[in-house]
């Protein structure tokens, strides 16, 4: 069995969606640890309910001497505490920390993300809110591939919702974390099954170099 680790820093609702498509066999794997760097993360303690290891580091605890934080020590412990898992792949489900450049060098082309906009629009923060002051007419969520660019790795499969007139940013996240769980269960399932590599700059389905928009039905 495969072993995946997931990064969290919040609810945790899209680590629920695979640790449900796990225990279903969906996904024929085994979530082997939860990291968070808040210790309050409710994800942490959805681990816990399905008896998963559930660790937080703080990033208190690693600063430089002129006390700000140390970046590259807190990326080489948490580096560190998941190679003891020696996992296959590792999962951000909501994990609100930029990477140091050595901790996406070392999990290159095992790293998925889940970023709630269209890429290549929106990376960063704030997406919703910026899509509805676009005046756009769909949004959405994108599964990538991590890389050194913020956002920036190639899309593996997108989902869109529309923008309805009285929508505030909070109905708009909630529309798009339905679908949510669904492509990041679906995504993991065919990396987990082999079936998805990350090549150069570029993701492949089944052999298949997939476009700026991941792989699309339509
Ligand atoms: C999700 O919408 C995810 O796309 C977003 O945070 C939310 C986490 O929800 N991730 C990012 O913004 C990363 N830049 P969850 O904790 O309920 O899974």
């Amino acid at each position: 069995m495969k072993k995946i680790v997931v990064l969290v820093s919040g609810n945790g609702s899209n680590l629920q969606a695979i640790i449900d498509a796990c225990e279903s066999g969906q996904i024929k794997a085994n979530i082997a640890a939860v990291f968070s760097n808040q210790e309050s993360a409710y994800g942490l303690e959805r681990a816990r309910q399905h008896g998963i290891a559930a660790h937080a580091i703080s990033a208190q605890d690693f600063l430089t001497p002129q006390n700000q934080p140390d970046r590259q020590a807190f990326d080489s412990q948490l580096m560190k505490q998941i190679d003891d898992y020696q996992p296959d792949l590792v999962i951000l489900a909501g994990y609100m920390r930029i990477l140091s450049a050595n901790f996406v060098e070392h999990y290159l082309g095992k790293m998925l993300n889940i970023h709630p906009s269209l890429l290549p629009k929106y990376s960063g923060l704030h997406t919703h809110q910026r899509a509805i002051e676009a005046g756009d007419k769909e949004h959405g969520t994108s599964v990538h591939f991590v890389t050194e660019e913020l956002d920036g790795g190639p899309v593996i499969l997108q989902a869109k919702v529309p923008v309805f007139e009285d929508d505030d940013a909070e109905a708009l996240a909630e529309r798009v974390l339905v679908q949510e769980h669904q492509i990041y269960p679906l995504v993991t399932q065919w990396f987990v099954d082999d079936r998805l590599v990350m090549k150069g700059n570029h993701a492949y389905l089944d052999g298949q170099q997939l476009g700026l928009h991941g792989y699309a039905e339509d």
